[in-house]
């Protein structure tokens, strides 16, 4: 924050956006003719002492890392106002979806370690039980309550925004999430969805008011379609509800407070992971968490950070072809040049973890900063790996996790760490 302003900065191209005058979401010069730069607009660094609140709500807890309370504060809106915006905003969501925010449950599961192969002890984040059943209403949340600020602030970037639906383009955990933030917001939410959604998720996001697009392919046309009509609505005046960095940063920034979570959790119990594994499909969950352990380090709240194991499947794995195009090239020239190391997939993926099947790691630069600072890397796995590690999740935890959320648990299957290892499980299992 400087003078009055909460600056974000992109990281492809430099453009500077404050967030009291304009949206800090897609990066303004982002789509520019011939224009080959990752767009990515993220917060300011931050200052000071890492927070040792012990609010159970994360948006509460953590919320001095967060650039929303940030800019409520830095317009003239009291620490009181935040609590009252959140507290509105959870007692809502416990109304759509039976349960608010809370600090999610961190545990040891030995027997699971034991199954696994894992040397050491295995750290379980468990975030099946968060609100509308995975870890995605946090990127969302951080999104809303920044527009919540624009107006309890009637800050300029705030003007008509109430005029402007919510937009996403996903038929999965994401779509669910934006649907119940934006139902609790009472801000209509139109969702852009494939011909083969499943039935019981597009039920559901019709139970929660969202306005259903069913997006066909369109003869000669390239890309995926519901991206596309995703993208015209936007372009036509709806704000970005999506989960993609590019389309809109501070989505990543709602996600840190999951690290943020970890970080606390693991000090509690004394505990510090070598290695994290993630499953990654557009990239989100682990930018967010490659950079809220960074922030925590930079704050003195670890000593350093896990090393990130960022997981993919065998049927589509553009983050580990990235990865390995980028080799020794600075991640500076690489933000310069996204076309030489991210593209779709070309080919039509399947696998049971159908949650992380994304055509593009959208989010793939902040994460190959994380790797390359932990020393960690991508790592594919085939769907024997998939299937056995959420066989082993089930029968040894007593969760009810999809096999999207158990994919992390794959990579550390496959890698058989030696020391103690960290895994997030998200995406309640549903029918
Ligand atoms: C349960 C679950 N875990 C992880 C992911 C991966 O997140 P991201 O797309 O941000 O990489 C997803 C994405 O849909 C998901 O549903």
């Amino acid at each position: 924050m400087t003078d009055g302003k909460v600056l974000f900065t992109c990281h492809g191209c430099g453009a500077a956006v404050d967030a009291t005058r304009a949206l800090p979401f897609r990066c303004p010069r982002a789509g520019a003719p011939g224009d080959d730069a990752d767009h990515l607009l993220v917060p300011a660094d931050l200052e000071g002492a890492y927070p040792g609140g012990g609010e159970a709500h994360p948006f509460l807890r953590y919320r001095a890392l967060l650039s929303p309370y940030r800019l409520a504060r830095a317009s003239g809106l009291p620490d009181a106002a935040w609590f009252e915006l959140v507290g509105a905003l959870d007692e809502a969501l416990v109304r759509v979806d039976g349960r608010g925010f809370r600090v999610t449950p961190l545990t040891r599961q030995p027997a699971l370690a034991r199954a696994t192969g894992i040397a050491g002890e295995l750290w379980v984040k468990d975030e099946t039980g968060n609100v509308s059943g995975s870890h995605k209403a946090r990127h969302l949340m951080a999104v809303m309550l920044y527009l919540r600020v624009l107006e309890a602030a009637r800050l300029p970037a705030g003007e008509g925004l109430r005029r402007r639906r919510l937009a996403i383009a996903s038929c999965g955990n994401a779509a669910l999430a934006a649907a119940v933030v934006a139902r609790a917001a009472d801000w209509p939410l139109e969702v852009f969805i494939p011909t083969d959604a499943s039935a019981a998720v597009v039920r559901r996001l019709a139970e929660l008011g969202a306005a259903v697009t069913v997006c066909e392919r369109r003869p000669a046309e390239a890309g995926d379609p519901c991206f596309l009509r995703f993208r015209e609505a936007v372009g036509a005046g709806a704000l970005p509800f999506g989960v993609q960095g590019p389309e809109n940063g501070l989505a990543v920034e709602g996600g840190r407070t999951l690290a943020f979570e970890l970080v606390d959790g693991l000090r509690a119990a004394g505990a510090s992971p070598g290695d994290l594994f993630v499953q990654v499909g557009g990239g989100a969950l682990a930018s967010a968490l490659g950079a809220g352990f960074a922030v925590a380090a930079r704050l003195g709240a670890l000593l350093r950070a896990p090393r990130l194991v960022a997981v993919q499947t065998e049927g589509c794995a553009p983050l580990a072809r990235a990865w390995e195009r980028l080799g020794a090239t600075p991640l500076a020239e690489a933000a310069r040049a996204r076309s030489r190391f991210m593209w779709a997939w070309e080919t039509t993926p399947h696998s049971i973890a159908h949650g992380i099947l994304d055509d593009e790691t959208y989010d793939w630069w902040e994460i190959a900063g994380a790797m390359r600072a932990t020393s960690g890397a991508p790592l594919v796995v085939g769907e024997d790996v998939l299937t056995r590690a959420h066989e082993l999740a089930r029968n040894h935890t007593g969760i009810s996790v999809s096999a999207t959320g158990t994919a992390g648990l794959a990579g550390a299957l496959a890698a058989r760490p030696s020391g103690d290892a960290l895994v997030i499980f998200s995406g309640v299992e549903r029918p």
